[in-house]
Formats: C-alpha cells, sequence, structure tokens
C-alpha cells in the first residue's frame, strides 16, 4: 500500500495532471513527446529511481511497484496514468487493467506503450524482419512477438536482451567507454540471428537516452524506432475517442516530478535530458 505522503489537499483537488510513470528517467523520453504534441495539460511524472532497474525483476515484483506508484498518482489527482515502462507494460499492465482498476477506481485508466509501437512497426520494415532491444523482462515476456503477430501476421520478430542498458543510463554512465561496450555487444548479438533485420524497435524507453551510442554502433540502413512520438500520437488519437476522460484533465501547461530517490540528481539528471529547469519533490512509497 503506498504510505501517503504529506501534500496540500485543496491544490491537488482542484488538480488534474496526466500521470506518466516509469522505473527512472525513461519515460522522460516519452513524457518530452507528449508534452510537446499536447502542450495544454498539466502533467505529474513519477521515476521510482530508488528501485530502478526494474528489468530483472520477477513479474510479482513488477506489479506490486508498479501498481503502488499507479495509486499514488491517483491520488495526487490523474486520472489516466501512463506506463511509460516497456517492462511495466509487459508485466503489470494488464493485471491492473484487469484486476486492479475495477477495484480502485472503474473510472480511471491505465496505458502502456507497447500495443501502440507494436500497432506501428510493421508499417516501417520492408523486410519484416523487426529486431527488439530490451530488459530482460520485456524479452522474456514475449510482448513484443506475440503483439507484433497480430497486427502483422508473417513478420519475424528477433529480439536481444540488453541488461546493463538502463543501468549505464540510471548510473549517469551513458557517455563512457563502457557503454561503447555493452551496446555494441548487444546490437551484434541481435543482427547475428539475422542479416535482413531493417527495422529496430528500443523496447526501453531509457534507451533513446543512448541513442548516440546506439546510431554509432548500428549498421548504416537499419531503421530505429523509438517510442516518444508513438506513444504521444497514439494519446493524441485515443483522446480523441475519448472526450469523456479528456475533459477531465485540468489545462494549465505545467509538467511536476516526482522521484522516489534523491531530488538532487534527478533535478539535475532530468534538466540535461529533459531540457528545462526541473525542482522534483521527494515520494515515499
Ligand atoms: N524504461 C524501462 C523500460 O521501458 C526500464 C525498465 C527497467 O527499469 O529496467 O523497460
Amino acid at each position: 500500500m503506498v504510505e501517503k505522503v504529506p501534500m496540500e489537499e485543496p491544490r491537488y483537488k482542484l488538480n488534474a495532471p496526466i500521470g506518466v510513470f516509469d522505473s527512472g528517467f525513461g519515460g522522460l523520453t516519452v513524457l518530452k513527446e507528449i508534452v510537446r504534441l499536447l502542450p495544454q495539460y498539466d502533467y505529474l511524472y513519477l521515476g521510482d529511481n530508488a528501485r530502478a532497474p526494474y528489468g530483472n525483476r520477477s513479474f510479482d515484483t513488477v506489479h506490486e511497484y508498479t501498481l503502488q506508484c499507479v495509486e499514488l498518482l491517483f491520488y495526487r489527482g490523474c486520472q489516466l496514468v501512463i506506463l511509460a515502462c516497456n517492462t511495466a507494460s509487459a508485466k503489470a499492465l494488464r493485471t491492473i487493467q484487469q484486476k486492479d482498476l475495477p477495484t480502485i477506481d472503474s473510472t480511471k485508466r491505465v496505458l502502456g506503450v507497447i500495443r501502440p509501437t507494436t500497432e506501428m512497426v510493421g508499417n516501417y520494415s520492408k523486410t519484416k524482419n523487426i529486431g527488439v532491444l530490451g530488459t530482460m523482462g520485456t524479452i522474456a515476456s514475449m510482448s513484443y512477438p506475440i503483439e507484433i503477430e497480430k497486427f502483422f501476421p508473417g513478420a519475424q520478430v528477433f529480439q536481444q536482451a540488453c541488461p546493463m542498458w538502463v543501468p549505464l543510463v540510471e548510473n549517469n554512465e551513458f557517455d563512457g567507454d563502457g557503454a561503447d561496450y555493452f551496446i555494441k555487444q548487444d546490437i551484434d548479438k541481435l543482427l547475428s540471428q539475422n542479416n535482413t533485420i531493417d527495422t529496430i524497435i528500443l523496447a526501453c524507453t531509457h534507451y533513446p537516452l543512448l541513442m548516440n551510442k546506439i546510431k554509432k554502433h548500428l549498421p548504416a540502413g537499419i531503421q530505429i524506432v523509438s517510442q516518444g512520438e508513438i506513444v504521444a500520437q497514439s494519446l493524441v488519437d485515443y483522446l480523441n475517442r475519448h472526450q469523456d476522460m479528456e475533459s477531465r484533465f485540468t489545462k494549465g501547461k505545467t509538467v511536476e516530478f516526482l522521484t522516489t530517490d534523491s531530488t538532487e540528481f534527478f533535478d539535475r539528471y532530468t534538466q540535461l535530458f529533459f531540457g528545462q529547469e526541473v525542482k522534483s519533490q521527494q515520494v515515499v512509497i
């Protein structure tokens, strides 16, 4: 259960931001694109940095942590929460949607990042041989091959887990030589499975933060699909179809940040990636 953090009640009663959640910094790559396309709303981002990474954790643990974070965002006024995390989308989303939401509040919604990506990816690939790079949890869940098969029957999906990539980002090592070593190694392992892969999904929202190195080690001619723009566009479509939800959001153009770890590091790092000054609040879960 969420330990309720002290807050100014009246303010949160008036505020209904869109909630964006990730285990750490990765969801910022999605938030940035959402805010670019839909600047009119209020946003509340929560990074569970104290417990990141989620990638190697069990289904039960990822579900428990994700649900706690979703409940906290609901408590803070969010009517809709985007799980801007593939691991949480793969391992917790369905249970939250089908089992937890009906008992917590059936009028609220939680959406993930896998479905919007798999609906689109086949349109980018000519060979229909698609590579997926993700955390151990996302790859082991088989969510991408299963979902891609539904939308693009016959497409071949090749997967590679990259267990070191999220820790490189979370520990501010995204620019060093160690990052080059692991990124090259995992890309080579993926491409050795099939030599006509023409499209690669970065199936972890942290990975765009490693984009310079990924591009450096990827042969020319292979397209990279990162999720920020796709998820943002899919949210635009969702809100056009769900005016009832859209009308519940407050429209104050604010972006606020919560983290379960130290705010000092979070603010410095987030500012670097998000491109604006950040003053986060630490929350206890
Ligand atoms: N950004 C998360 C994802 O998209 C990272 C998961 C982790 O914490 O390992 O999968």
